[in-house]
C-alpha cells in the first residue's frame, strides 16, 4: 500500500475509499494532496477489484478550495508552467464512477472537485460555493463551466460573481447534489450507493459513465449517436446475456466484473 500524507485510502469489498486528510487546512488542495489524489484514483481505476470509488473529506470540510497560501506568491508564468492542478484533470477522467460524500465546506476547488465526481451525496451540513472572486481571481478548476451546466447560468453567475455559499438544501434544489442525507448517515449512504454500482458489470458501468460524460461534452445529436453505438456494442458482452437471462429466470444477475 502506497504511503500518503494528505489522503487516506482503503478498500472495503469492491469499493475504494479516498479520504482527504489535511485537517489543519480544511483539506485545502495543495500540490501534494492533488498528486496523491490523482495517484490513488488511478490505482483504483486500474484495479478490476474496485467497481466504484467514494471520495470524502472530514465532518467540517470536504475541501475549502485550492491552497491559497501555496498559490499566493505565484506568478502567472508559474501557474502556466507548473499546471499545479493537472492531477485533478487526471482525477476527473477516471473510468470508475466516483461518489463524492460531502460534509461541511466544499468551496472553490473543493466544490469543483465534487463536480468532477459522478454522484454528489451531501450531508445536511454541506455548504457549496465559488468564493474565488473574493480573492481577486475566478474559479480555475471548472467552476465557470461545470457549475452552470449543473445549476443553470443564472444561479451559477450569482454564486461565481458574489462568492455566496449555498447550504445543502439550496444545492439540492438547484441540482448540484444528487441527494441530501443527515450528516450521521453520509458515509453509510455513500457506501450503499457505491456498493450498488460496484455490483454491476464493470465494463457496462464504464460505458454508462462515458455516455453520461458525453452529455456534458458534446452536442445532443452527437451524444445520441454515441449512446446508440455504445448500447449496440454492449450486446457483445456476456454480461448483457447474463443480465437479461437473470431477468427472465427471476434471479439476481451474476456479473463477471471484468
Ligand atoms: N487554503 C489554505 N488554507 C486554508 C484554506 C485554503 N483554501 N481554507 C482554510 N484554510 C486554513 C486556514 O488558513 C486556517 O489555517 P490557520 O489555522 O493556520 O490560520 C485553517 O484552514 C482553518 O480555517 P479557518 O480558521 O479559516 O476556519 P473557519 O471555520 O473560521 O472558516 C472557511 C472556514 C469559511 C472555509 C474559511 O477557512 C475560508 O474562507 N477558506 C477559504 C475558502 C476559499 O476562498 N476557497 C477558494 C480557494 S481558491 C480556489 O479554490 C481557486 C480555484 O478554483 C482553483
Amino acid at each position: 500500500m502506497t504511503e500518503y500524507t494528505s489522503i487516506l485510502t482503503s478498500t472495503r469489498g469492491r469499493v475504494g475509499w479516498i479520504t482527504l486528510h489535511r485537517p489543519e487546512a480544511l483539506n485545502a488542495l495543495n500540490s501534494t494532496l492533488v498528486d496523491e489524489l490523482a495517484h490513488a484514483a488511478s490505482a483504483f481505476d486500474a484495479d478490476d477489484a474496485v467497481g466504484c470509488i467514494v471520495l470524502t473529506g472530514s465532518e467540517k470540510a470536504f475541501a475549502a478550495g485550492a491552497d491559497i497560501k501555496e498559490m499566493e506568491g505565484k506568478s502567472s508564468r508559474d501557474m502556466a508552467m507548473q499546471n499545479p492542478f493537472v492531477g485533478l484533470e487526471a482525477f476527473s477522467r477516471v473510468r470508475t464512477p466516483v461518489v463524492a460524500a460531502v460534509a461541511g465546506y466544499a468551496l472553490g476547488g473543493g466544490c469543483e472537485l465534487a463536480m468532477t465526481c459522478d454522484i454528489i451525496l451531501a450531508a445536511d451540513t454541506a455548504r457549496f460555493g465559488q468564493p474565488e472572486i473574493t480573492l481577486g481571481v475566478i474559479p480555475g478548476l471548472g467552476g465557470t463551466q461545470r457549475l452552470p451546466r449543473a445549476v443553470g447560468y443564472y444561479k451559477a453567475a450569482e454564486l461565481v460573481l458574489t462568492g455566496r455559499m449555498m447550504d445543502a438544501a439550496e444545492a439540492e434544489r438547484a441540482g448540484l447534489v444528487s441527494r441530501v442525507v443527515p450528516a450521521a448517515d453520509l458515509l453509510a449512504e455513500a457506501e450503499k450507493v457505491a456498493e450498488t454500482i460496484a455490483a454491476k458489470s464493470l465494463p457496462v458501468v464504464y460505458a454508462a459513465k462515458e455516455a453520461l460524460r458525453a452529455s456534458l461534452e458534446t452536442t445532443a445529436a452527437e451524444g445520441l449517436r454515441f449512446e446508440k453505438q455504445v448500447f449496440s456494442s454492449l450486446f457483445a458482452l456476456d454480461d448483457q446475456k447474463e443480465g437479461m437471462a437473470a431477468f427472465r429466470e427471476k434471479r439476481s444477475a451474476n456479473f463477471t466484473h471484468r
